[in-house]
């Protein structure tokens, strides 16, 4: 990316935009205003935005649901029945996999511990779970819960990776080396892909093949990297993923998660699993018989009926990720984080230093800000003045200018709300 002809003036962000191929997109969304403005939305690492599309999806299962009630199991233009299958082929061009590996289910930390019931299979001797330290909160209390109830205690069944004193990233060095000093002991090694505090993108790749080469299983929690890196699952051979929806999948709170189970574990009888009808081969299934009989995909794991009115936002936004595809929204990622870099280090050197860009160049679309001295008036002030970012404990604000909906004159206009935010303070 040639930032050294980077300007930090309107005009240059506005030719930006007018270069962007997707600037159209942001039209596509629906923006929240604070003082009559859109608001600059950098929190598409925590929910994005809502597409226009989205609501007539909704409709259209609200309509089949009034019109055509049971019925609409099998006789709506999407039916239902097998209404999650539409979401797997655009899934699998997000996350680089095969349509047969991905199922959308439940939701992230459900999914996370029923893979965990078939690819976290402790034994006397090979028992840890290999994670980074500061797991996403949620993800360590899975990790504790599992290595408890397969009657390990968590201080010693989890080996978390640590990053060096006074450094702010993981080195891929130190995971290797760990995942290789404790090899023989490790059932399972599983990572944030993208980190939601420091924003780091692991170097999934790597970590992945070491994990393989000592015999663990390895699974990725994708929540912060799915729709904002390039992710091949398949071919870098992991064994499981899931992810959120609601983050740049901009599928709605809450809703569904995906699954990726490498085809190495597809199509067989005897995998430990939790199974329920919704796994069960749908040509047979309403013949209710007592035998499971596993659909060769990764639906197998599907355990309930899916719950269409969470899946219809999700098809809704697919359908924009059809369109545009991974490799034009992180060409424009890289270069609207860049410009975002860019201003952040203008406005640093306009005011006294008070701020520390925490995120290492392996990144994916969020600048993490460590704020020195400064603190929770500056991050009120960007909330009163339309800036939407988030705050994290102690001094963090995390900003993530999602490529599909944020433009580079948000960029602009961010650095100069700052910078009146740390004068004022
Ligand atoms: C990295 C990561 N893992 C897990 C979760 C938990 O997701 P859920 O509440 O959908 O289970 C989140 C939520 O933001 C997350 O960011």
């Amino acid at each position: 990316m040639d930032t050294l002809t980077f300007q930090n003036t309107l005009e240059f962000a506005r030719q930006l935009d007018a270069e962007d191929p997707l600037a159209s997109y942001r039209n596509e969304f629906h923006f929240p205003q604070v003082n009559g403005k859109d608001v600059i939305y950098f929190t598409g690492n925590s929910l994005g935005l809502q597409p226009k599309r989205t609501k007539q999806f909704v409709d259209e299962v609200m309509d089949d649901w009034k019109n055509l009630a049971v019925e609409g199991h099998f006789y709506a233009d999407k039916p239902w029945w097998d209404y999650h299958e539409r979401l797997a082929d655009g899934l699998s061009k997000v996350v680089g996999a095969k349509p047969e590996e991905i199922s959308v289910m439940n939701t992230l930390t459900v999914n996370l511990h029923l893979l965990m019931v078939s690819f976290y299979r402790p034994t006397e001797k090979r028992y840890k779970i290999l994670c980074e330290e500061k797991a996403f909160p949620s993800d360590q209390y899975m990790l504790q819960s599992q290595a408890r109830f397969h009657g390990f205690n968590p201080d010693d069944a989890i080996i978390e990776v640590k990053k060096r004193k006074g450094e702010h990233s993981w080195r891929t060095e130190d995971v290797v080396n760990a995942i290789q000093e404790n090899g023989e002991e490790i059932a399972l090694v599983l990572i944030g892909g993208l980190n939601y505090y420091n924003g780091q993108v692991f170097d999934m790749k790597a970590i992945t093949e070491v994990g393989k080469s000592v015999g663990a299983m390895v699974g990725w929690d994708l929540a912060h990297a799915v729709g904002n890196v390039k992710l091949e699952l398949h071919d870098w051979g992991a064994d499981f993923a899931a992810w959120c929806s609601y983050k740049y999948m901009n599928s709605g709170p809450g809703n569904a998660s995906g699954i990726f189970i490498h085809e190495n574990h597809l199509g067989k009888q005897d995998i430990p699993r939790f199974e329920g009808w919704w796994g069960t081969k749908k040509e047979t299934r309403f013949l209710m018989l007592p035998q499971f009989d596993p659909i060769e995909t990764a639906d197998a794991w599907q355990l309930s009926n899916p719950p269409i009115l969470s899946l219809a936002p999700y098809l809704a936004s697919l359908e924009l990720f059809e369109e545009v595809g991974m490799d034009q929204l992180i060409q424009k990622r890289e270069k609207i984080v860049s410009y975002l870099e860019f201003v952040l280090h203008e406005i640093d050197k306009e005011v006294e230093s008070t701020f520390e860009i925490i995120t290492p160049e392996d990144r994916g679309c969020q600048l993490s800000v460590f704020l020195h001295g400064e603190g929770r008036e500056l991050f009120d002030y960007l909330m009163k003045n339309g800036v939407i970012t988030d705050w994290r404990e102690p001094n963090v604000i995390r900003l993530a200018p999602t490529p599909f909906y944020c433009s580079f004159e948000d960029m602009y206009r961010f650095g100069q709300i700052l910078k009146q935010g740390i004068l004022k303070n």
